[in-house]
């Protein structure tokens, strides 16, 4: 089969990270008979330095052209003096909204091999933490209105019904898939917008009986990941709750250099590292690429349905790294460590065998 795939390095560590990821499609491609072509866009500070917009028109278009969407990361000190509106930030923010990738993955999973890394008690986390973030990634006070009047600035939280709706039977659909729990995160004793977001969750729970429904107001939710992780599956929550609490829950398993995520609209997905542009060691082959290779075989599940391959792919991650191959970020004092392309080699190595 032949599949299209728009490609956005972005800045910093981007490039490095991405060319891994590329790699091992490649590899997965010449053995599994999959053509992966890949068409290169710019968004982000690349993209301002290129055309003043961290967005042009001409990215959404070949994104529009294309099956899926690997993303590298945007943004550096570089970009920092330009205003809120034409920050590098805004170009993946527009991205979202533009392809309406309304539904956010984000998977935060401890790997056995690196449990000395979680900041955590070892007993609140025996067994392994396997947590999925469902955030709502293109409403809610990221896009209502914004104003500033001299000393007072406004920002609008909104939500409509049927945005709560779709990300709803999304997270319903994947707790049906996993262990059929699900967790509605929000603050329904303060905010109007949680309000209509448990009601509408409530509702929707009558079309999935199979899975069980809880509700915890976001604060509570906070406390619990840090005090109970365990007794999370999966979690539902609105864009700037589900934007913190995935920071938490990635710094849990010990790893955000590990952690991949998808961002899914009705057609079209797009998937990139949790983990930021890391300005400070970009280029010198210290940034860890298992996050974007996790990225892409994501992709292969979720966008091209070759859920074969991308478990091929998380295998050959966790047999790296029970292998003792570590990258600086996830190397304990005095380990040997490898680079961002030694890391990326011995992972398509490993596909290969
Ligand atoms: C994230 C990031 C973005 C967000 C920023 C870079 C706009 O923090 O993907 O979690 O807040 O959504
Ligand atoms: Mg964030």
């Amino acid at each position: 089969m032949d599949y299209k795939i728009a490609v956005i390095k972005g800045d910093g560590i981007g490039p490095e990270i991405i060319d891994q990821a590329i790699k091992i499609l490649n590899k997965i491609g010449e053995k599994y008979n999959h053509n992966f072509q890949y068409i290169e866009a710019l968004a982000g500070g690349a993209a301002i330095d290129k055309t003043g917009s961290p967005l042009p028109e001409e990215t959404l278009e070949i994104c529009r052209k294309t099956d899926a969407l690997l993303f590298g990361a945007v943004g550096g000190p570089k970009w920092d003096k330009l205003k809120g509106t034409e920050k590098p930030e805004q170009g993946l923010l527009k991205l979202r909204k533009k392809l309406g990738l309304y539904a956010n993955l984000r998977p935060a999973v401890m790997f056995e091999e690196l449990k000395d890394a979680c900041p955590l008690r070892a007993d609140l986390v025996k067994g392994g933490l396997d947590i999925l973030i469902v955030r709502e990634l293109t409403g809610g006070i990221y896009f209502g209105k914004k104003t500033t009047m001299g000393d007072k600035a406004i920002d609008q939280m909104e939500y409509s019904k049927y945005e709560i709706e779709r990300i709803a039977h999304k997270a319903f659909q994947i707790a049906q898939r996993r262990n059929k729990k699900l967790v509605s995160v929000d603050k329904a004793n303060v905010l109007e917008t949680s309000r209509l977001w448990r009601r509408t969750f409530k509702e929707i729970a009558k079309e999935y009986p199979d899975v069980e429904l809880s509700h915890m107001y976001v604060d509570n939710a906070a406390m619990q990941l840090v005090t109970n992780p365990k007794q999370f599956d999966v979690i539902a929550t609105e864009n700037m709750f589900g934007d913190i609490l995935s920071d938490e829950a990635s710094v849990i398993t010990g790893s955000i250099g590990l952690l991949p995520s998808a961002a899914l609209g009705v057609n079209y997905g797009m998937y990139e590292p949790i983990h930021g542009s890391a300005p400070d060691i970009a280029g010198q082959g210290k940034a860890n690429p298992i996050a974007t290779i996790l990225s892409a075989a994501m992709m292969l599940k979720y966008s091209f349905n070759l859920q074969k391959e991308s478990e091929i792919i998380e295998n050959a991650v966790k047999k790296a790294l029970s292998l003792g191959y570590r990258t600086t970020d996830i190397a304990k004092n005095g380990e040997q460590t490898v680079s961002t392309k030694e890391m990326g080699d011995i992972v398509t190595e490993l596909i290969g065998q």
